[in-house]
């Protein structure tokens, strides 16, 4: 109850100096819309009022913490006293600037670590909602997503339950380390006595090497076959959920009691996956290359010459230079029955340390977005069943998520389509 109160004092405290990260945050929107589908880094992350969350299409940063936390509020109303607190300091976090004046005794209202004038850093915050808050806790069932599943096990998953789902995901992401540090630490305690944490991970994308694409822990460039997030129609068509999708047809306002206001999010399906990296390392290297089927070095098919050649399955129909079995085409076959799957991909490596063991703990933080989880990730994930780098992967944890849509403007909050 204490902690409770403490929440609605510190959320009250957000509202009245929240309108310091305005000017910032909307002058900045919409310009920073197109750079985001460059991810030219200088660029990246500034828009924060938008129709669409930031941190779906853009390359993924160096730096990121994904967050899943369970709601400990009393009712809708302090529900949606979190999610417009949690829209504050993101929009705050975003534009940076000097925190507001603490009292001469209290707590410095920020943590200082990134200094007295904090840069915005380019930081990303997606927020999104798992299929829990839509139970009985604050009278949302009629308003849950079609679509927002809870997370299955899938064949090999060795899921552990704190590693698992949470009623809101929160991905925070930027080059710098402390900069993704510092908007937990703040997020952490602005949501404090309502939003407990779940379980979080910390992740990192590499810099190319030497070019083209990022590569993962297994030592392959992972994302290149990815759709093209540039293209707003093809986005609209794989990843961003329309009112079609949530309630059925096009409605001039979305009627109380249905999903509507989730168009214009996305659904994430977020899996932890160990590497198991000592394993992995003890394979030769053809044997990597027919399990995954491309080159290591180049990240080319293994048809092909270049990283971004597109494999002739045609060409080879029983799997002589791409086994069937290997990742890509097992993932992605290409067959006109399989366009319908195809998802938006963004991997991040983490490492842990090592384990009780003394092995290397480390692996791939995945991520798809998508407009429906059963047709796109689920029928992927399906495919994948015993393909042979099953036994050099470990999936522990995850959930899925509905990505909110974004924030549209300064008297907007994330989630309201959904809560009010
Ligand atoms: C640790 C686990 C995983 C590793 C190491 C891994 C690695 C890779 C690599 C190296 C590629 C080729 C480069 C690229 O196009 O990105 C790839 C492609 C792909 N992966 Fe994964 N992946 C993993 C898990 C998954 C999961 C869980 C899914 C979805 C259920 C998935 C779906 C795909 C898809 C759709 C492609 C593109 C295939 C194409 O269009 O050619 N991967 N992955």
């Amino acid at each position: 109850m204490t902690g409770r109160r403490a929440f609605l004092r510190g959320a009250l405290a957000a509202g009245a100096t929240g309108a310091a990260g305005l000017a910032a945050g909307s002058a900045a929107g919409s310009a920073a819309k197109g750079a985001a589908h460059t991810g030219a880094p200088a660029a990246r992350g500034r828009a924060f009022h938008g129709e669409h969350q930031a941190g779906v299409l853009e390359a993924p940063a160096r730096r990121t913490i994904v967050a899943s936390f369970d709601v400990i509020a009393d009712g809708r109303a302090e529900l949606t006293e979190l999610l417009r607190a949690l829209t504050e300091r993101a929009r705050i976090l975003t534009s940076g600037g000097p925190p507001e004046e603490a009292g001469i005794a209290a707590p410095p209202a920020d943590s200082g670590v990134l200094g007295p004038d904090a840069p915005g850093a380019g930081l990303m915050v997606t927020v999104g909602a798992g299929a829990s808050l839509f139970d009985d806790r604050f009278g949302l069932a009629a308003r849950k997503p079609p679509g927002l599943l809870r997370m299955r096990t899938f064949p090999h998953d060795a899921l552990e339950a704190g590693w698992c789902h949470g009623d809101l995901s929160v991905q925070l992401s930027a080059d710098d380390e402390d900069t993704v540090v510092h908007a937990l630490r703040d997020i952490t305690r602005h949501s404090r006595g309502a939003a407990q944490l779940r379980w979080r991970i910390s992740g990192f994308s590499s810099p190319p090497r030497p070019g083209g694409t990022p590569r993962n822990l297994m030592g392959f460039k992972d994302g290149t076959a990815n759709p093209d997030a540039s293209d707003a129609r093809e986005m609209d068509r794989l990843v961003w959920l329309s009112e079609r999708d949530l309630c059925g047809g096009t409605t001039p306002h979305a009627p109380a009691d249905r999903p509507c206001g989730a168009a214009g999010g996305t659904y994430a399906a977020i899996r932890l996956i160990r590497m198991l990296v000592e394993f992995w390392d003890r394979v030769g290297l053809p044997e990597q290359e027919q399990m995954l089927g491309r080159a290591r070095d180049t990240g080319a098919p293994l048809d092909g010459v270049h990283e971004t050649d597109e494999p002739r399955y045609a060409e080879d129909p029983v799997g002589e230079v791409i086994p069937l079995t290997s990742h890509i085409r097992r993932a992605n076959p290409r067959t006109p029955g399989s366009a319908g799957s195809r998802i938006l991909r963004r991997a991040f490596n983490y490492d842990r340390g090592m384990d009780g063991a003394g092995d290397l703990d480390m692996g791939l933080i995945f991520t798809a977005y998508q407009r429906d989880l059963r047709r796109q990730f689920e029928a992927v994930q399906d495919r994948l069943a015993d393909e042979p780098l099953t036994d050099y992967v470990r999936p522990f944890g995850g959930g899925y998520f509905l990505v909110f849509p974004g924030v549209r403007d300064a008297s907007d909050f994330l989630g309201r389509g959904l809560i009010t």
